[in-house]
């Protein structure tokens, strides 16, 4: 326990933190989006995946699991980025950034347009705010309507763009950080790094596809209230 306290108090201990809980968001992440594709099979699918989910009796134990590994996550990357900071008190004069890439340079931007896009996102789908005409029905058999309030939301171009745009965000702040991850846990090689770099590009590509898919299929009318 004392080594574990002490490793968390280097740089090293902090970033493996990081990795690790990025790693555990990246499985909710697409966790929730295998979830959500149930929208494709129709509101039954969906209604009754949501229902389930609701009803498990360790979702507290799940939503407070996840609101702790996404706090400390972010104490973290900002607490790394302000010690970064200010261990080069003397800014460079010119850009060091050649081999930095941009997803690079703006990761802690890109990690607060995360954060800003998750309160909206809770603001929207668990809480009713964004669009409260589509939020709160139920369907035949008295469950929430997930689908309705999905395909609703989905069919104002402003919420559409809008997610399409977060996904696209989402997915440079995860490509930059599924490489970085590599990198902490000692991954770093040449031989390989073309591999990890391939994979990372593949899975964000997952990640970013299928979530824009759903929006971008509601407004197209390819997935309608009549069930799809
Ligand atoms: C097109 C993409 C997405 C769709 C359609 C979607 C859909 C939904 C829906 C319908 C809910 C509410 C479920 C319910 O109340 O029954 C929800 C909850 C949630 N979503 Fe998403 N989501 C998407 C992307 C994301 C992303 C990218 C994140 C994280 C960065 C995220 C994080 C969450 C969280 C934290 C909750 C709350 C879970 C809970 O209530 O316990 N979602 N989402």
């Amino acid at each position: 326990m004392h080594r574990l306290i002490r490793l968390f108090s280097t740089s090293i201990g902090r970033k493996l933190v990081l990795a690790v809980t990025g790693l555990m968001l990246l499985g909710f992440l697409l966790g929730h989006m295998l979830g959500n594709m149930t929208l494709l099979q129709g509101p039954e699918a969906i209604n009754s995946y949501a229902a389930w989910l609701q009803g498990h009796p360790a979702l507290w134990f799940m939503r407070s699991g996840l609101a702790l590994v996404f706090g400390i996550h972010v104490y973290v990357a900002i607490a790394l980025a302000l010690e970064n900071r200010s261990a080069r008190p003397i800014r460079y004069a010119t850009s060091p950034t050649y081999q930095t890439s941009w997803a690079s340079r703006y990761m802690v931007f890109s990690g607060l347009l995360v954060l800003a896009f998750v309160v909206y996102h809770l603001l929207h789908f668990t809480f009713g705010v964004v669009s409260l005409e589509s939020y709160g029905a139920l369907d035949s058999a008295g469950r929430h309507d997930v689908y309705a309030m999905v395909v609703n939301s989905f069919r104002n171009p402003w919420i559409c763009s809008s997610y399409v745009v977060a996904m696209n965000l989402i997915g440079l702040h995860l490509l930059h950080g599924t490489r970085s991850l590599f990198q902490t846990v000692g991954i770093n090689h040449d031989s390989y790094n073309s591999t990890i770099r391939i994979a990372s590009l593949v899975l964000v590509a997952i990640f970013v596809i299928g979530n824009c898919s759903l929006p971008i299929l509601v407004f197209t009318g390819v997935i309608g209230l009549s069930g799809g």
